[in-house]
């Protein structure tokens, strides 16, 4: 199978496990995440290999014969999509996720990118600003927040991730359940690192790749996200390509969530290819 968002290689870890068969291509964007993955991964010698790719370069990897490891050929069984950030980046206050740690405002998974965070900040026009926090961090007071930044940006670049913690607040105040940057910096970083279209292109891979039989399951971590796989899994079944795994997303236990509070908003998808196209054509 291939583990599209291999991370500290968790998942990939229980497949090899529970499925003495299985023999799993893991792949991520960040390759800092390969490190981690592969110390924990190296007890399961050769079924695992390990890929640097984006979800828009998943095709292009897996259609190349050269850059697809052996022992793997055919067909995926399945294909799975973890997607968001991972523990380590926002534990690493120099990857500049976080708003709790103070950090360079940075927010790339992919060091590859030419965008950062305060690339962002410092250059976008007030309205774009604004409509960013608005439609990708769901944040009604998008218009007073990007003011105030546009005004502290003109005194010195906002280049801290505390900086622009403190200018969030002092523009909306704070008193809500969540830290009032929250929104923002959820926007900041589905622009960085252009989350809505990577998810799509995840999507469709798994339409080009799964042979009959093959399962896409896709975990997502907030409502956005969850709706787009929602109406692209409904789309698929209408069209004859897949057929829903799971009616409703499955959620973790109370249980689960009180030893991995980040699972809390976690949503998994799945659904069966039951036409195969060929795989990657
Ligand atoms: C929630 S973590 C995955 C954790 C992993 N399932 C585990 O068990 O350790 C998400 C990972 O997906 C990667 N990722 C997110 N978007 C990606 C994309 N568009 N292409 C490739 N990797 C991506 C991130 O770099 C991150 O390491």
């Amino acid at each position: 199978m291939v583990d599209g968002t291999l991370g500290a290689g968790g998942h990939t870890a229980s497949i090899l496990e529970r499925f003495a068969a299985s023999r799993v291509l893991g792949t991520d964007q960040d390759p800092d995440m390969q490190g981690i993955a592969k110390e924990r991964l190296a007890p399961f010698g050769d079924r695992v290999a390990f890929g640097h790719s984006r979800f828009s370069e998943l095709g292009e990897m897996l259609r190349d014969d050269a850059s697809f490891p052996a022992p793997f050929d055919g067909l995926p069984v399945a294909m799975l999509f973890d997607v968001g950030v991972a523990s380590p980046h926002l534990d690493l206050p120099e990857r500049g996720f976080s708003f709790q740690a103070d950090g360079p405002l940075d927010m790339r998974m992919d060091l590859r990118r030419e965008v950062t965070a305060a690339g962002i900040i410092n250059q976008w026009p007030e309205g774009e600003l604004a409509d960013l926090f608005y439609q990708e961090g769901g944040e009604r007071r998008s218009r007073a927040i990007a003011k105030r930044i546009c005004e502290a940006r003109r005194r010195a670049p906002i280049v801290r991730t505390a900086t622009l913690a403190d200018l969030v607040a002092s523009a909306i105040g704070g008193g809500g359940k969540i830290h009032p940057a929250t929104r923002v910096f959820q926007a900041l970083r589905r622009a960085v690192n252009d989350e809505g279209p990577e998810l799509e292109a995840a999507l469709d891979a798994g339409l080009d790749f799964l042979g009959e039989g093959g399962v896409l399951a896709v975990i997502s971590f907030h409502s956005g996200e969850d709706r787009v796989v929602k109406q692209w899994m409904t789309k698929q079944v209408k069209a004859g390509e897949f057929e829903a795994i799971t009616k409703k997303p499955i959620q973790a236990t109370y249980e689960e969530t009180k030893g991995n509070p980040r699972a809390r908003s976690a949503k998994l998808r799945a659904a069966v290819r039951i036409r195969s196209n060929g795989g990657g054509v």
